[in-house]
C-alpha cells in the first residue's frame, strides 16, 4: 500500500519547488484511476452539483450529496490526500455550525480536510476549524458558490484594489492556519505574487503558470461532456465523440440482434434438449 500524502508532504512540495497536482473526483472508481496515477490531492468538489447532479450552480448542493460522494472517494482512495468542499450555507453561518460541518467530512466521510470559499471574511471560521482539528484549504479569485456578487464567472482582480484585496485574503488564509489555497480566475501575474507572497502552496484553476500546482475538474479534462468549458481548461482527450460512438454502436447491435453473440454469453454444461424431455 503506498504510503497516505498528508499536509505537511503538500508544503514541503512547495519548499522542495515540485509542483502539486489535485483533480475533482466523485466516485470510488474515478478516485481510484487518479489515486493509481499519483495525483497528489483529490478534491470531492462541490462542482458535483453541475457536473453530476444537474444543478445551474453549486449553490443547491447540500451536506448530504457531499458526504454521499466524498465516502465513495475515500473508499477509492489509498495515496492522495482527499478533501471535502464545504458547501454554500454549510460554513457561513457561524464557526460552529462550520466545525459540525467540517468534521462530519472527517468522521463520516473519511476526507483528510476540507476546503471552503473565501478570504479576510471567512478568517475567523478557518482558525476555529484548524483549532478544532480540521485541516482547510481556502479558496479565493473566483468563489463559484457567490459567483452573483461579484458579477458571475469572470476573471478576479485585474486591477488595482481587488488584486490588494486578494492579496490580503491569501494572507489571512495563512494567518488562520490554512494548509493550501486554491486561486481560481486571476491573472498569471497576481498568481505569481501571491504564491510568492505565503508560504502555504497555492493551486491555480485558471490562475496561470506561477502556482504551487493546479487543478482542473476531471470531467473537463477528459472532455466527458459536449458543453462548452471555460477557456483555461485544457481537454487532454475528448471523450464525448467516443462515448457517443460506443453507445450509438451497442444500441445499433442490439437492434440488429448482434449483441450479446456466443462470445459474450454463457453455455451450458449439460445437453440442453434433455431439459425439455
Ligand atoms: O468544486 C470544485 O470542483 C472546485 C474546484 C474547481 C477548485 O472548487
Amino acid at each position: 500500500m503506498p504510503k497516505k500524502i498528508n499536509i505537511t508532504d503538500i508544503i514541503a512540495m512547495k519548499s522542495a519547488g515540485e509542483k502539486i497536482t489535485m483533480l475533482t473526483a466523485y466516485d470510488a472508481g474515478f478516485a481510484r484511476l487518479l489515486d493509481g496515477m499519483g495525483i497528489d490531492l483529490l478534491l470531492v468538489g462541490d462542482s458535483l452539483g453541475m457536473v453530476l447532479l444537474g444543478y445551474e450552480s453549486t449553490v443547491p448542493v447540500t451536506m448530504e450529496e457531499m458526504l454521499h460522494h466524498a465516502r465513495a472517494v475515500a473508499r477509492g482512495t489509498e495515496r492522495a490526500l482527499v478533501i471535502g468542499d464545504m458547501p454554500f450555507m454549510s460554513y457561513q453561518v457561524s464557526p460552529e455550525e462550520a466545525i459540525i460541518n467540517g468534521g462530519r467530512f472527517l468522521k463520516e466521510a473519511g476526507c483528510d480536510a476540507v476546503k471552503l470559499e473565501g478570504g479576510c471574511e471567512v478568517a475567523d471560521t478557518v482558525g476555529a476549524l484548524v483549532r478544532a482539528g480540521i485541516p482547510v484549504m481556502g479558496h479565493i479569485g473566483l468563489t463559484p458558490q457567490t459567483a452573483g456578487q461579484l458579477g458571475g464567472y469572470r476573471v478576479q482582480g485585474k486591477d488595482a484594489e481587488s488584486a490588494r484585496r486578494l492579496l490580503a485574503d491569501a494572507g489571512a488564509l495563512e494567518d488562520a492556519g490554512a494548509f493550501a489555497v486554491v486561486l481560481e480566475c486571476i491573472p498569471a501575474e497576481l498568481a505569481g505574487i501571491i504564491s510568492e507572497s505565503v508560504t502555504i502552496p497555492t493551486i491555480g484553476i485558471g490562475a496561470g503558470a506561477h502556482c504551487d500546482g493546479q487543478v482542473l475538474v476531471t470531467h473537463d479534462l477528459l472532455g466527458v461532456f459536449e458543453k462548452p468549458v471555460p477557456s483555461f481548461v485544457k481537454k487532454y482527450i475528448n471523450l464525448a465523440p467516443q462515448i457517443k460512438e460506443a453507445v450509438a454502436s451497442f444500441a445499433s447491435e442490439v437492434r440488429g440482434g448482434g449483441y450479446p453473440d456466443d462470445e459474450h454469453s454463457f453455455t451450458m454444461r449439460v445437453d440442453v434438449d434433455s431439459l425439455l424431455d
